[in-house]
């Protein structure tokens, strides 16, 4: 098991700073990790507060079990936070919570474990499941896509130009050698991509966009978003951390639509009670900034947006 101080929690005093944390209150942190945002969490709560920790793998799981165990202000589930709703009725907390925090994608020890499958830059099977037991590894969704399919998931999940070209160079590969391994695909993909720019590989957005695919990123997103506004409780606050465009617009249009930023909205003289809005959004997005991203380069893409549930 990896140590924790491999592991940097990304805007954590901004995370802390909007949390606002009531010593009485009951959290969510459904992307456990390996508790960076947790562990601080907890430093601020008092004996009768609560957190519910989330995570799909089962190695943040048992991470978390070693570590706070024994604290009876924690728990952990392990699921997808597309379950919030549901967990948070188990927890008997539904409409109880003061904040629920997301930080998305990878943790750093899923990237750095070559076994995962998750890196282009350490040579391992080619898997990229949060939750290995549970669907297929990216060998064998690409084993079974058809181009098109393949050309789709790097377009729409990678936003990937070239996604022709790699997906016709990923079947004429499997035709002779099935990709079972991350550095093979890597290889593929570097040689079908004709721009590569400078610190960068060429397989990154190819690697996202199966990586997205295989765990089905953005759509357990946008389910868990829709819940949380049940689970928060009024006054109570949603903290996200996204890490590209796609995550981050799916947050932001989700918060505008709740917050009825949309202008014709504005207008209207009166609002019926169910077309209030339910979200004030707090701000525009919160980037780190040089210093936070030189001592942590895996933050230099993050973004923090944050809801309160007004109603
Ligand atoms: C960026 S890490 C979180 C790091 C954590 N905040 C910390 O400081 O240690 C994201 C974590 O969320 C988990 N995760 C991603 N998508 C998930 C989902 N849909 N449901 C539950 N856990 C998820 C991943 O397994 C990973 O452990």
């Amino acid at each position: 098991m990896q140590k924790q101080e491999q592991h940097q929690p990304v805007l954590l005093a901004e995370v802390i700073e909007y949390l606002a944390i009531d010593r009485e209150g009951v959290y969510i942190d459904a992307t456990f990790g390996r508790g960076g945002h947790a562990g601080q969490i907890l430093s601020y709560l008092g004996n009768k507060g609560r957190l519910i920790a989330i995570d799909k793998d089962p190695e943040a799981v048992a991470f978390a079990m070693q570590q706070w165990g024994q604290d009876e202000r924690f728990e952990i589930y392990r699921g997808s936070f597309k379950n919030i709703k549901e967990i948070a009725v188990s927890a008997g907390i539904l409409g109880q919570v003061s904040g629920i925090l997301l930080d998305l994608g990878v943790s750093s020890p899923q990237l750095d474990q070559a076994e995962r499958g998750f890196s282009f830059l350490r040579d391992g099977p080619l898997d990229m499941r949060m939750d290995p037991k549970t669907g297929i590894s990216a060998a064998e969704w690409l084993a079974c896509a058809h181009e098109k399919e393949i050309v789709q998931v790097l377009k729409d999940y990678g936003e990937e130009r070239y996604a022709k070209r790699i997906a016709r160079a990923i079947a004429e590969e499997q035709k002779l050698r099935p990709i079972v391994t991350t550095v093979h695909l890597a290889n593929v993909v570097k040689l079908a991509h004709p721009r590569w720019e400078r610190h960068k590989h060429p397989a990154t957005q190819t690697f996202q966009a199966i990586r997205i695919r295989i765990n089905n990123e953005l759509e357990d997103l946008k389910v868990c978003l829709e819940q949380s506004i049940e689970v928060l409780k009024r006054g109570g606050r949603l903290l996200v951390i996204s890490f590209h465009s796609l995550e981050d617009r799916i947050v932001k249009r989700f918060i505008r639509q709740h917050a009825h930023e949309a202008v014709e909205l504005k207008k209207l003289p009166f609002m019926a009670t169910e077309w209030r809005p339910k979200l004030k959004n707090l701000g525009r997005g919160i980037k780190p900034d040089a210093y936070a991203i030189k001592a942590n380069p895996r933050s230099r893409s993050a973004v923090l947006r944050i809801a309160e549930k007004i109603s």
